[in-house]
């Protein structure tokens, strides 16, 4: 099954906008869609999950891809009626929809490493919004492990216990607010040296990633283990300086204070342990692109992140 996503930014507020779709592997490979109800939104999904080059079946309807459709082609019910959009009126924007709002998406998987504070969060949101796709910030699991353990009041590295946790993780309950204190992710790092703790989470992940209509996945070990046959793979690293720097900044933006040599120390620790563990280190995928923040800023990060993926997309949509 593909799933496409298209995405229509219009004025109208009669006709479809947001919508996925899905074609059966058969209909993509013969080149057929089925019926939409709207003959205008096949068309859409034509655009969006076949090259526009190309003749492809949109409700039993032979559709020339020579210039646009014709407004009597598309069916009765369409939502696009001659009395309420004039024909030229029509042309124009399904020209501009052609050219800029179509996108298509299917079952995409984008993996994105790094270590602490690099920025890594911040794109993953960015491309996931952009993308239209799911997202799973993976250190919130091993942050879930740890905090249970601690207002348990247990040690970390009480191997039961938090394997127990990790089984009662819930992807879809993961409390952000709780789980971003600084000592649960230091004590996140504690947990995640442990094998079955590990195998458990992936295991969750790797459900998640591969649900439709895909899915942006961060954390230290994506490319490597959780999803190694990725789509797009991307290591984002900084100095940890940088890093440094801009935790400060944050907790100085919320009011707070800190010593900036203490962050330093604190993310050099967490570096070597995630880096040095023999348990699914931290170390950029084989096929994964190098995305360096030190000297760029998150938007032009996403700009070039964003090139990446389209330019993966542009190339399957040619397959
Ligand atoms: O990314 P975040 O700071 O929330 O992660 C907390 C800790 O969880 C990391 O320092 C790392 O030890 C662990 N982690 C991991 N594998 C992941 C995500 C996070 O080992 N995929």
């Amino acid at each position: 099954m593909r799933y496409v996503y298209v995405h229509w930014q219009h004025d109208m507020p009669e006709a479809p906008s947001d919508l996925w779709y899905e074609i059966a592997d058969d209909d993509f490979q013969n080149r057929t869609i089925e019926f939409y109800a709207d003959g205008s939104v096949g068309f859409a999904i034509r655009s969006a999950a076949f090259d526009g080059s190309e003749d492809v079946e949109v409700g039993g309807t032979r559709n020339s891809t020579e210039g646009f459709p014709d407004l009597a082609e598309i069916n009765s019910d369409s939502q696009f009626k001659a009395s309420e959009v004039a024909a030229a009126d029509f042309e124009r924007r399904w020209g501009e929809a052609l050219a800029s709002r179509f996108r298509m998406t299917t079952g995409l998987t984008i993996a994105i490493d790094g270590p602490a504070g690099a920025g890594k969060g911040t794109l993953a949101r960015r491309l996931a919004d952009h993308y239209r796709l799911n997202l799973l910030d993976t250190g919130l699991t091993y942050r879930a492990v740890a905090h249970k353990l601690l207002e348990l009041g247990l040690p970390l590295d009480n191997v039961s216990a938090a394997e127990t946790a990790a089984r009662q993780v819930d992807l879809s309950n993961l409390d952000r607010t709780v789980l971003s204190a600084h000592a649960v992710g230091e004590a996140a790092s504690k947990v995640a040296v442990i094998p079955t703790v590990r195998r458990i989470l992936v295991e969750k992940q790797r459900a998640f990633a591969k649900a439709p209509p895909g899915a942006v996945l961060d954390g230290r070990d994506i490319g490597t283990v959780v999803c190694p046959d990725a789509d797009i793979k991307l290591y984002v690293t900084a100095s940890a300086e940088v890093r440094a720097r801009r935790r400060l900044a944050e907790i100085e933006s919320m009011g707070g204070s800190a010593d900036f040599a203490t962050i330093l120390a604190d993310i050099e620790r967490r570096d070597e342990r995630d880096m040095g563990r023999a348990s699914s280190p931290l170390k950029p995928a084989a096929d994964a692109h190098l995305l360096d923040t030190s000297e760029m800023a998150i938007e032009a990060a996403f700009l070039a992140a964003m090139a990446i993926v389209d330019g993966v997309l542009a190339k399957r949509n040619k397959a």
